[in-house]
């Protein structure tokens, strides 16, 4: 088990490089992709209407919201384009014996 504050979230081998899971980490739901190898984690939170993420097409290592079309960064969570214009929170992901591992970030 890694270190404080993380959560298992799922095992890696379940998404494939441009794969994605909804799990659930504490009490909240958070969209994991996975990229070239590596793990991305955001918040499954528009935070233009508060609508989902985790359907939304992935672009790079951008995904886009499916309600209206906002576009956040999995690195960062910065709303990159309008409507939205505050970022999802973005959680700290650590790969470890094939089971990846989540800390939620502050409120
Ligand atoms: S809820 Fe995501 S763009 Fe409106």
């Amino acid at each position: 088990m890694p270190g404080p504050g993380f959560e298992y979230a799922c095992n890696a081998d379940s998404l494939p490089d441009g794969g994605r899971e909804v799990c659930e980490v504490g009490s909240e739901l958070v969209l994991i992709v996975r990229i070239g190898g590596q793990f991305f984690c955001v918040s499954d939170v528009c935070t233009h209407d508060g609508g989902p993420l985790s359907d939304g097409e992935l672009i790079d290592h951008q995904i886009e919201c499916p309600r209206h079309g906002a576009r956040f960064d999995l690195r960062t969570g910065a709303a990159l384009c309008m409507p939205a214009t505050q970022p999802t929170r973005v959680h700290e992901c650590l790969l470890e014996a094939g089971k990846v591992y989540v800390r939620l970030s502050a409120l």
